[in-house]
């Protein structure tokens, strides 16, 4: 049965009846990691790794959700004392509250919802989650940035995440066939049709997650946003290296490192947009390759199993490989020739088995449409 109709029926199951359909997505970034809570540019689109939500309105003051992937159902209220515990749950709650904290109007509802967008993957799952639901509550009211917004406050507010914008814009905004280059402090971006001759996007998922102690991804933001404050400028966005060498002898080593990865990204991912303007891929894969590099010794964010990845894939005669996403496990995302992709994947998947006792999930990637009723 497909991911509708199951939702369909589930629905009928639990509450009777029909409901409307919305559909969100999953996303990859081509490039520019760990650059949206800086101010930079991010090169997001949405992928067919779906999440379906049958929602309907039930005249009450409640929310009575079923997860069907969860197998777990969850009913709350509205106002913000009624927060639920399941973390999945706190998704939807949170996007509720933050539309009516901003004047909106958000009444009970009877939900199921189900999705092949693997979790702890980097695609961004909870993102997909959030869009569908700020999309489905909308109505139209809200324009899409800040339905995205809505997505990044929930993290931020219910979920203790301190995230940039880019998965929320990116399940939001996303096109089918289109990668999205998002100017993260202006809000402006671009559609780039994205269909490279000759090449195809495949991504390693390692299958791990490194669930480090007091929150890693919180702590690189604080990393930059003091050294913003140390030069004088809003985000790293505004820096340069000049300026962060100038005031080296005030700034940590790791600090100092963080930074010089933000600053070189910012560039890497202009360098990409110019590349793939002309063609370029070599040039595309290299600079994925740099971000590779500096997600691991600079951000360090990377772990062994995706730096195994990495080095694999330039073993294989791989164009471009990086790790994707916020890191500590997750999958690479390679840019392969596609008469190198079967001999690629086979071999990434017999090496890392052998090396960690797992096979890696492979993921060709289709860029598809994000947030959207259907
Ligand atoms: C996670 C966050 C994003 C972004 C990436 C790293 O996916 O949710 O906002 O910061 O990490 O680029």
């Amino acid at each position: 049965m497909g991911l509708q109709e199951k939702v369909k029926k589930v629905f009928a199951e639990k509450f009777s009846g029909d409901a409307t359909l919305y559909a969100s997505a999953g996303r990859i970034n081509l490039i520019g990691e760990h650059t949206d809570y800086n101010g930079g540019f991010v090169f997001p689109g949405a992928i067919d790794k779906m999440l379906l939500a049958a929602i309907r309105p039930n005249a009450t003051d409640r929310v009575n959700l079923f997860s069907i992937d969860i197998d777990e159902a969850v009913s709350f209220g509205l106002e913000e004392a009624d927060a639920p515990a399941q973390q999945w749950a706190r998704y939807i709650f949170g996007v509720a509250r933050e539309i009516i904290k901003r004047g909106g109007t958000v009444r009970g509802f009877d939900a199921v919802f189900a999705g092949n967008v693997p979790l702890g993957a980097g695609l961004s799952s909870s993102a997909a989650l959030e869009s569908c639901f700020a999309f489905a509550f909308n109505g139209g009211a809200i324009e899409k940035y800040e339905l995205a917004r809505i997505g990044q406050s929930t993290e931020h507010n219910y979920c203790g995440v301190n995230c940039g914008i880019m998965d929320q814009f990116a399940s939001v905004f996303g096109r089918k066939g289109n990668l999205m280059r998002l100017d993260c402090r202006s809000g402006e971006f671009e559609y780039f049709p994205f269909s490279p001759e000759g090449y195809q996007l495949v991504l390693v998922d390692s299958r791990v997650k490194h669930e480090l102690a007091d929150s890693p991804y919180n702590k690189r933001r604080q990393s930059c946003e003091r050294v913003a404050a140390r030069l004088g400028v809003d985000t790293l966005r505004d820096a340069d290296m000049a300026m962060l060498d100038a005031a080296r002898a005030d700034i940590s080593d790791e600090d100092y490192r963080r930074a010089r990865y933000v600053i070189g990204e910012k560039q890497r991912v202009l360098d990409v947009c110019d590349a793939l303007n002309a063609g370029d891929y070599e040039t595309v894969g290299e600079r994925m390759y740099e971000t590779h590099r500096g997600l691991r010794d600079d951000y360090e964010v990377s772990c062994e199993e995706l730096d195994f990845l990495n080095d694999l894939a330039r073993r294989c005669g791989v164009t471009g490989s990086r790790i994707m996403g916020g890191g500590f496990g997750g999958c690479t995302i390679n840019l392969v020739r596609k008469e190198l992709r079967d001999k690629f994947v086979d071999t990434a998947v017999g090496e890392f088995a052998a090396r960690y006792g797992h096979a890696p999930q492979i993921y060709d990637v289709v860029i598809s449409d994000g947030a959207r009723r259907l």
